[in-house]
């Protein structure tokens, strides 16, 4: 058996409890040295989790990167914390495993590409949407030309469930404007998604971005956004909130078209996907067996472990990893550029300029731009906008 990568955890919140412990955990070649939290309660949790001894826990992530025998961090807590955490951990010589945004700003995000290139070091995301299977069977699908090119790629989902963060920290993180943006940000899954599902990088995007399910409690960030991406062909819109909508995914090609439908019509990811099906041009259609059907919370987390073999291979072949900061720091833009449309009522051009106050200080920077006098961005008060 190959040598096994010893890893050390930051953060032992919720995500780790369905996606990273079960990864961590099966997997025979990733060890567990070290775990870092701040919150005494969530050590406790993460030591029964991993079977760990008292030795083995820490409050200060600087204490964990001290020790020599890890070759590689997952960062699995709240965005706004990443980037000292990321630049620490290339200084110590770690790998990172980077969740979800890769940071609020873009001008962070490429500080920590740069970071990871002058180290020699991994920085991989966690983008683990591109492990589920049915999102994995409908890359399949396109790439097989089963629907000729891409024309529009359609990501329904509007019933995205707003789940707190662990209880024993503070569960209300997400809305407020240090998480860097509301709904969109925290299911950034579907903009890499459109990005990959297009095979190209985004050039443009617009976007309605507004807060109605939030209304009554004066929302700092978004729970709704409609959001329209155009790459060099084809296009990709997006329907995003936390809330009761529909879900699924309509991919339109050339050639036919691709349907994918969760039960009760479900947003996806944690949700069970019922049918998937393509049309060719002459209007017949084809039923696509989903793989992993009956087990699909079991999905989730072999998702997860999918990913974690996919750093481990990249660290031990010298290989980008699906998901690099790369795609990271593009996904980060796509959000901030849909969120900058809703504020000015203009598309806006990609990659964010370098003088835009919002590629250095993401949502902050927001009440800096223009605002259109129109916007339901600004007539919602978000981002700062609230007078
Ligand atoms: N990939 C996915 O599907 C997915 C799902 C959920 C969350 N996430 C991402 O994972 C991250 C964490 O989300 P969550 O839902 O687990 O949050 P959470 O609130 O449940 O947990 C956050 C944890 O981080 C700890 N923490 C905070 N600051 C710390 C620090 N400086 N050092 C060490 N520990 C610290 C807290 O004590 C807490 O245990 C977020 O970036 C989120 O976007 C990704």
């Amino acid at each position: 058996m190959p040598e096994s990568l010893n890893v050390g955890l930051i953060g032992c919140g919720n995500v780790v409890q369905y996606g990273h412990r079960p990864a961590i955990n099966g997997l025979p070649d990733i060890e567990l040295l070290a775990l870092a939290d701040i919150t005494p309660a969530r050590r406790a949790i993460g030591k029964a989790w991993f079977n760990l001894r008292d030795d083995q826990l820490y409050a200060d992530y600087r204490d964990l990167l001290a020790i020599d025998a890890i070759d590689a961090v997952a960062i699995t807590v709240p965005q706004q914390f990443r980037r000292g955490i990321v630049l620490d951990a290339f200084a110590a010589g770690k790998h990172v495993l980077s969740e979800k945004p890769i940071s609020q700003a873009p001008a962070v995000a490429d500080e920590l590409i740069d970071a990871a290139a002058s180290a020699g070091l991994k920085l991989a995301m966690v983008h683990n949407y591109h492990f589920l299977p049915e999102f994995r069977q409908i890359k399949g699908m396109i790439s097989a030309g089963l629907i000729g090119d891409l024309r529009v790629a359609t990501l329904h989902f509007l019933g995205v469930i707003d789940y707190p963060g662990a209880a024993e920290y503070q569960s209300d993180w997400r809305h407020t404007m240090a998480a860097g943006g509301g709904v969109l940000m925290d299911m950034i899954h579907a903009v890499y998604l459109a990005e990959w599902l297009a095979g190209d990088q985004a050039q443009q995007v617009m976007a309605f971005v507004d807060a109605p399910e939030y209304a009554h409690r004066g929302p700092v960030i978004e729970d709704l956004a409609l959001v329209q991406i155009a790459f060099p062909t084809g296009y990709a819109v997006i329907h995003m909130a936390w809330g009761e909508g529909v879900g699924g995914i309509d991919i339109s090609g050339s050639d036919g078209q691709i349907r994918l439908r969760y039960k009760q019509y479900q947003s996806g990811g944690f949700n069970q996907p019922v049918e998937l099906y393509s049309v060719d041009k002459d209007w017949n259609r084809s039923d696509h067996a989903i793989a992993n059907l009956e087990h699909h919370l079991d999905s989730v987390a072999r998702s997860f472990t999918e990913l974690w073999a996919d750093f481990r291979a990249a660290i031990r072949d010298d290989r980008e990893p699906m998901a690099p900061a790369s795609a990271g720091a593009r996904a980060l833009q796509i959000a901030l550029g849909a969120y900058i449309s809703g504020v000015t009522g203009r598309v806006v051009s990609l990659p964010l300029d370098a003088s835009s106050p919002v590629y250095h200080k993401g949502i902050d920077g927001i009440a800096e731009l223009p605002a259109w006098d129109e916007s339901k961005t600004k007539a919602a008060g978000l981002f700062g906008l609230r007078e």
